[in-house]
């Protein structure tokens, strides 16, 4: 599939949009002094990507009924955690990236000391936005509970954990078990993260509902970071705006490397499957979560 088809492209650019100005909004002007910290930071946040998270979170707060206004401030912060990750991923010491979204990396643009400032900014602005958003939920305990939410899912026991699961995997050979913890914690858990934030906006989300959205949420990360290994192999630098290749250069542990191209996209096939099955008590007000599944193995970036 090249484009998304038109229900999703629809909904991905309203997403898109809402997002971009929250992120204006909420990110320090270029001008603002330190003004290459600042730079470096617009520069990774606001130069593109899918957003699959915040349209995830957007997504799911629909599926649940959950207001918009309610939902700026989580898509929003768990943006800026993914771009904090993206900098730190493309750092010399992780996977020395000098591409990213089609533009040179962040330490490529800025230095490394720069970049690495810019994602802890990143990280610690998520958390500011979640705390001070007064558009976000009335409800004090719903706020502290999407703080423990991101917070979790970024740090050691979620991506920030996957990440130095890559690095301790790297020219091992794992097992099907391990690379798939491996994936969960370091594209999972944000995804997951994502989901979850939609879904608690609304205060009256029931348990029933946030298993199943929960279930769906690990299968399509999974699926994610399967598809990303993919592209890797077979994708084109100029569509997915960062080297492809690198995986197999760095002796990465990837689904590819481990089980073959064709087995890796049974694999994001059966997690699609099992993300819809776990979507089929919800009503249609679900469809974009529906229509994400499959944008998330299909697409070609
Ligand atoms: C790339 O994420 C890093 C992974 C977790 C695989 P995305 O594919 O969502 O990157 P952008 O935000 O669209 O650039
Ligand atoms: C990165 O995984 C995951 C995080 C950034 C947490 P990859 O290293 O495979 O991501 P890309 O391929 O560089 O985008
Ligand atoms: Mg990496
Ligand atoms: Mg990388
Ligand atoms: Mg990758």
């Amino acid at each position: 599939m090249k484009t998304p088809e038109p229900s999703l492209a629809a909904f991905l650019a309203d997403c898109q949009q809402r997002l971009e100005r929250a992120l204006e909004h909420w990110l320090p002007a270029a001008t603002t002094h330190p003004v290459s910290l600042h730079t470096a930071m617009r520069y990774t946040a606001l130069n593109g990507g899918k957003r699959i998270r915040p349209t995830l979170v957007y997504a799911s707060g629909q599926a649940v009924g959950a207001e918009h206004t309610h939902l700026d401030a989580p898509a929003c912060a768990i943006e800026l955690i993914h771009a904090y990750s993206l900098i730190h991923d493309d750092l010399p010491a992780m996977d020395n990236d000098d591409l990213r979204r089609g533009k040179p990396s962040c330490h490529r643009a800025f230095g490394e000391a720069t970049a690495i400032l810019a994602g802890d900014a990143l990280q610690s602005l998520a958390f500011y936005i979640l705390t001070h958003d007064n558009a976000a939920t009335p409800d004090t305990a719903t706020r502290m509970r999407m703080i423990e939410t991101l917070s979790l899912a970024a740090g050691s026991r979620g991506m920030a954990g996957g990440q130095s699961i890559d690095l301790d995997a790297t020219g091992q050979q794992l097992n099907i078990a391990e690379l798939e913890d491996m994936h969960i914690h370091k594209t999972g858990a944000l995804i997951r993260a994502s989901v979850m934030l939609g879904a608690i906006c609304r205060i009256d989300t029931s348990d029933g509902q946030l298993e199943e959205l929960d279930h769906y949420a690990k299968c399509i990360g999974l699926a994610f970071q399967i598809r990303d290994d993919i592209l890797d192999v077979e994708g084109e630098t100029g569509t997915l705006g960062k080297h492809a290749g690198m995986d197999e250069q760095l002796e990465k542990s990837t689904y590819p490397a481990l089980m073959g191209l064709e087995a890796a996209r049974q694999r994001a096939t059966e997690l699609h499957e099992d993300a819809m099955d776990s979507l089929s008590g919800f009503p249609a007000s679900a469809d974009p979560l529906r229509w994400i599944s499959r944008y998330i193995i299909e697409r070609e970036r």
